[in-house]
């Protein structure tokens, strides 16, 4: 088994086209998301810029997560295009999506349009957490993707999922993998309003905190962000890259951009390297290097 792994984090690309065939289709929030993408998101996010960087990072790695927001307003035409370009993206590669609170604009009691069409890039069944396994690092999907009112774009984990992460992380430690977890929205407390924020974000980090994670994966924000969360023996990053879509400000801000990150094993500890990679006028180049050690769990090492 392979001592280290290279992957790829993207995410927030937004770039689906919400077309509809009736108002119907969208006399819902969905509305508001079209009007949205018509007035100001069309221009700011474009899908050359996201291939632009997928194909960047598929010159060093076959590994690729995607922490949400691939559509607008998650219409089924949007859910359908995202999925034709996954399947053929992920023809030799391998892919793990969760969705964003983008992709889940519906209303209370309706199933998401991307549940059956992405299924084979998350867990069976579309459940979460799921969990697929790369060598030594286990890549964790939870899904805080829930339907909210209009002009709200939080999200939540649930009680029902953070029972079942508890128990997942204690297993994959038990199992001397590298924990990787990937959620949409923000988990540190308190950064974002309730409006945007994850309302369950300190539940969430008490589970982390008890049983580990060695890395968080989130999007959501659409600019780079690096935090740190407890963990039961070190603190835990939390890293967050730009829209991978997005064309930026005039002044470049929030222009689009990956991470990189290494993962390897040595007997003592987790190595992790995250390079943050920036969209530029020709090419992608390196913004930033991040490094982070972390010791394995006694029982591991
Ligand atoms: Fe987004
Ligand atoms: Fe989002």
């Amino acid at each position: 088994m392979t001592d280290e792994l290279t992957f790829a984090h993207l995410t927030d690309p937004h770039f689906t086209v919400p077309e509809f065939a009736s108002w119907s289709e969208i006399a819902n929030k969905r509305a508001l998301s079209v009007l949205s993408w018509r007035l100001k998101r069309k221009r700011r996010y474009q899908r050359e810029v996201f291939e632009a960087l997928a194909h960047d990072a598929a010159r060093h790695t076959d590994t690729f997560v995607l922490t949400g927001d691939l559509t607008q307003a998650g219409l089924k035409s949007e859910c359908e295009a995202a999925q034709n370009w996954l399947a053929k993206f992920a023809e030799c590669r391998r892919v793990c999506v969760i969705p964003g609170n983008h992709d889940s604009i519906r209303l209370n009691g309706q199933r998401a349009e991307w549940e059956a069409l992405w299924a084979p890039y998350m867990g069976a069944g579309a459940a979460f957490p799921y969990v697929k396994t790369f060598g030594r690092v286990a890549i964790v999907g939870l899904s805080s993707a829930v339907p909210t009112a209009p002009f709200l774009a939080s999200g939540r984990v649930g009680s029902r999922q953070r029972k079942d992460l508890a128990r997942i992380l204690i297993e994959c430690r038990e199992q001397g993998l590298c924990r990787v977890l990937l959620v949409h929205h923000c988990p540190v407390p308190s950064l974002d309003s309730p409006r945007r924020g994850l309302s369950d974000a300190a539940a969430l980090c008490e589970v982390i905190a008890e049983a580990g994670a060695e890395l968080v994966l989130h999007g959501h924000n659409h600019r780079w962000m690096q935090h740190t969360i407890k963990g039961p023996s070190c603190a835990v990053p939390v890293l967050s890259a730009p829209a991978a879509g997005s064309i930026g400000m005039a002044d470049g801000r929030y222009r689009a951009g990956y991470y990189l990150i290494t993962v390897r094993a040595t007997e003592c500890s987790w190595q992790l390297s995250a390079e943050a990679r920036q969209f530029g006028q020709e090419a992608s180049h390196r913004r930033e290097l991040h490094q982070f050690e972390l010791p394995k769990a006694r029982s591991e090492a």
